[in-house]
């Protein structure tokens, strides 16, 4: 059994020097359960499971294999940092596999948002469970599980763990951040020299830009969001104070435009920012006008298929933070 209780003595990890004992303590006892084994991770780059690559490269070095599934579905850059940062420069066994093609083939003409999510999940378990299939010796699945998962607190993470493989493939698990809040989280990831970027990014749903490309993705709706998102993250970046979450979404509508004396069909940007102490309501903060001007003239200056640009002030409840 499984003990799944945050130790009533464990004290909160808010310093370096705390954040480099339960690294040395976390190596030690990964050391420990892992001997010569191998251990196997699906590294999405979100600030969990980077902490867990990070923690068992130092650990076990290259018994660790990363994939990373690009599923085409992340945000701008975000593949590409992957593989800079873990196989480039922390040295990681890491298999990149690029799905793209695939995740969009099994999408496309799916305008519910749940079959959407579905499909997502499933297709990325398939994804791996092959990658996995293709690996000997493999005898540790290590996971980015946090507290607040095993407590259920809260909607935010839903799609991380690679639950769901089949019997053949059922590893023992490695879960050494299992006790940790975000916070927490972020202070190891700091301490072990996770880029910042990778650090304090902000949450991101597990089916990625797939909930908020609303309605059937088609690829250049896609692209023109992940363009947009990136404008988007790019200003509200520069404020002193940035929301909790900021993103954009793009509906399945088509809104007039004018070019060239002609009137034309173009999609709608809609930019959200939200603050939120746990997801489960959220406010709109105030973002300077000038901000979202310059976000509204790079989006439509350089984002082929937008011809507007709306921002989303509506809380929770009753509007969910993301369009679907
Ligand atoms: P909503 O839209 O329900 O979102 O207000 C609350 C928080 O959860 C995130 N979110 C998801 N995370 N898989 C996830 O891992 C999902 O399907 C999903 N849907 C929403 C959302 O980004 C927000 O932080």
């Amino acid at each position: 059994m499984q003990n799944n209780h945050r130790p009533e003595d464990m004290q909160r990890i808010t310093t370096a020097a705390l954040a480099e004992a339960f690294i040395d303590e976390q190596i030690k006892l990964l050391k420990e359960q892992i001997g010569g084994k191998k251990v196997l991770l699906a590294l999405s780059g979100g600030v969990d499971s980077s902490v867990v690559a990070a923690l068992l490269i130092k650990a076990v070095g290259k018994q660790l294999v990363c994939v990373h599934v690009n599923h085409g579905l992340l945000r701008k850059g975000e593949p590409e940092q992957v593989v800079r940062v873990f196989r480039e420069e922390l040295g990681a066994n890491l298999i990149y596999v690029d799905a793209v093609d695939r995740f969009l083939d099994k999408l496309e003409g799916v305008a519910d948002p749940e079959k959407k999510r579905k499909i997502i999940g499933a297709e990325f378990i398939r994804v791996f469970e092959e990658e996995a299939r293709k690996l000997d010796d493999i005898e540790f699945l290590a996971q980015g599980t946090i507290y607040p998962d095993i407590l259920e607190s809260g909607p935010v993470k839903a799609h991380h763990n690679v639950g769901g493989l089949p019997d053949d493939l059922k590893f023992e698990l490695v879960e050494p951040i299992k006790f940790l809040y975000k916070d927490e989280v972020r202070v190891v990831g700091k301490a072990l020299g996770l880029p910042d970027g990778m650090v304090y990014r902000q949450p991101f749903p597990g089916p990625g830009l797939g909930v908020r490309c609303v309605g059937a993705i088609t690829c250049d709706r896609l692209e023109a969001l992940r363009e947009a998102d990136a404008i988007v993250r790019e200003e509200i970046e520069k404020l002193d104070q940035t929301p909790w979450q900021y993103f954009c979404a793009i509906p399945d509508v088509k809104s007039t435009g004018i070019k060239d004396g002609k009137r034309y069909m173009g999609w709608v940007v809609v930019i959200r920012t939200v603050n939120t102490v746990d997801a489960v309501t959220a406010t709109v903060p105030e973002i300077p006008f000038k901000t979202l001007c310059t976000i509204r003239d790079r989006i439509i200056a350089s984002v082929p298929g937008v011809n507007r640009v709306a921002w989303d002030i509506s809380e929770k409840p009753v509007s969910t933070i993301e369009w679907e």
